[in-house]
């Protein structure tokens, strides 16, 4: 692959071409040049800095290059600035605020700056709106708003997750009518991020990036700027392929995830413990690699796994296919947070613990462990039953934000896990943070001795918990008694 050389764009050209948007293809700045660059002199600047965007800014920053992250909303750049991360991902706080502090990273609220960049990405939030459709108010936004900064020769990488058809069918018209031609006046390209929170930084290094662009010429230089950052590369044939690759990583997820639920809920009504059939079922080999139940959990949380399933089943009957299984699999583990509750609720009573004075504590809010997001937690759901059921719910959660608890659940959130844990009738663990993988939380803690405990995360083993002295659950129904 050619070196993608690069020279910065004239902001005086570019005031002049918005003048008229008629003979803007041919006086856009040219950003690409005879000289060559080294791959660190190339600027970058990131569209969203939500968590995505910081975990991809602070991994390019790592990699040597310049980047400029740009978010709209004011109160996350100034809450950075004066050093208060607005999220928490393992590996990326301190490195943060050491490349804002050394202005490797740069970070604002205007777009003006992208007008220096070489490469230009975008991974700005798409979440469910009505209809079970994808929200794209804020793509489109973005878009709308980097186009007067938009140079000649610069590549522009959607990463954000789309239905299929949204870069060639919502963005590309959008540049267009800005007088850009995409594939000629700036190259586009569409690479689905497909990290998972709570390992983010890892897996940015390490996952193979999904690329295509609009033409052949966008996709070989998203191609080659990916390949310089030192990441591996997957070129698909369309955009249309990347776009629906993403979808089906996550559909595939979703889809397993119920399937152990439903497998789970089977084991339980025999008494049956599902991680040891997941673990001898797992064992088979089938087609390039083996059969691969992932472990029954809560229920499924966050913002991906429960919004891009519809996204492909909306895309889907778009086309007049009607796909049932995401749909059913959606149902499915939207429904797990509802059998917890029932099944706390009926092992308290078998205990003849009465709603109004029983404590329940939960340990972990965010929706998964090693990380601050909330969106969507099963945690949400369980609290917000137990608490209408009647029960005093305590939660604990060393990765959260106090107030994102408070606003969300009404409750004040405990100061540590024995603050949280005294006096519980029943103890259950929603999100494995490393914080609750020691026995000691529940050994040492001041819990009831009659108490139960349910470990959403199989983070414990079964028999230390019942030598304890309590009873053990966890999804998958294996029950374990302290006779
Ligand atoms: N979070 C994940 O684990 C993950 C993994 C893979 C893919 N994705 C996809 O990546 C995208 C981003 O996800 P996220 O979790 O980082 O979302 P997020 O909500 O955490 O971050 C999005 C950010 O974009 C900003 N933003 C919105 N409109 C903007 C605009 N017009 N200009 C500038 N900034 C704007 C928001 O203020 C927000 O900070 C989504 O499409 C998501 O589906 C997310």
């Amino acid at each position: 692959m050619l070196p993608f050389s690069l020279t910065r764009c004239d902001p005086i050209q570019i005031l002049l071409i918005r003048k008229s948007t008629d003979i803007r293809m041919s006086l856009l700045p040219l950003c690409v040049s005879s000289t060559s660059a080294s791959a660190s002199q190339e600027g970058i600047a990131i569209i969203g800095f939500g968590y995505v965007g910081t975990v991809l800014a602070v991994f390019l920053a790592e990699r040597g290059y310049d980047v400029l992250a740009i978010d709209n909303q004011a109160k996350i750049i100034e809450e950075i600035k004066a050093g208060k991360p607005h999220l928490k991902e393992p590996n990326v706080e301190d490195s943060l605020a050491k490349f804002v502090r050394s202005e490797k990273l740069k970070i604002d609220t205007s777009y003006k700056g992208i007008q220096n960049s070489d490469v230009i990405i975008v991974t700005v939030g798409t979440p469910l709106g009505g209809h079970y459709s994808a929200d794209l108010t804020a793509l489109e936004s973005c878009i709308e708003a980097i186009c007067p900064y938009l140079c000649k020769g610069q590549l522009l990488i959607l990463k954000s997750t789309l239905p299929p058809g949204t870069t060639r069918n919502v963005v590309a018209p959008i540049l267009k009518r800005h007088g850009i031609k995409p594939g000629s006046d700036i190259f586009l390209s569409f690479c689905p991020e497909r990290l998972a929170e709570g390992n983010a930084m890892n897996e940015m290094k390490e996952l193979p990036v999904v690329v295509s662009g609009i033409d052949e010429e966008s996709a070989l230089r998203a191609e080659s700027f990916w390949k310089r950052v030192g990441l591996e590369t997957i070129p698909v044939k369309s955009l249309e392929a990347a776009e629906l690759t993403k979808l089906a990583d996550n559909v595939w997820i979703d889809v397993n995830v119920a399937l152990s639920n439903e497998l789970a809920r089977v084991c339980e009504s025999v008494g049956v413990d599902a991680m040891d059939v997941i673990r001898a079922a797992n064992s088979l080999p089938k087609g390039p690699g083996k059969v691969n139940f992932l472990t029954p959990g809560v229920g499924v949380g966050g913002s991906c796994l429960t919004k891009d399933p519809w996204f492909l089943v909306d895309f889907a009957k778009s086309k007049q296919v009607q796909l049932e299984l995401p749909q059913v699999a959606r149902r499915v583990n939207d429904h797990v947070p509802a059998f917890i509750v029932n099944l706390i609720e009926s092992e308290l009573k078998k205990k003849n613990c009465v709603p109004r004075d029983t404590r329940v504590a939960v340990l972990g809010y965010a929706f998964k462990g090693s990380t601050s997001d909330t969106r969507n937690s099963p945690a949400k759901e369980i609290i917000s039953k137990l608490s209408s059921r009647g029960f005093t719910v305590s939660v604990y959660d060393p990765w959260v934000q106090e107030e994102v608890i408070i606003r969300e659940t009404d409750i004040n959130p405990s100061s540590s896990t024995d603050d949280c844990l005294r006096s519980a009738s029943a103890i259950l663990v929603l999100a494995d943070h490393p914080e609750f993988k020691n026995l000691e939380v529940i050994s040492n803690s001041k819990a009831l001795k009659s108490a139960i405990v349910f470990d959403g995360w199989h983070i414990f083993d079964p028999r230390s918990i019942v030598e304890l002295g309590f009873d053990y659950f966890s999804p998958g129904a294996f029950q374990r008694r302290a006779d």
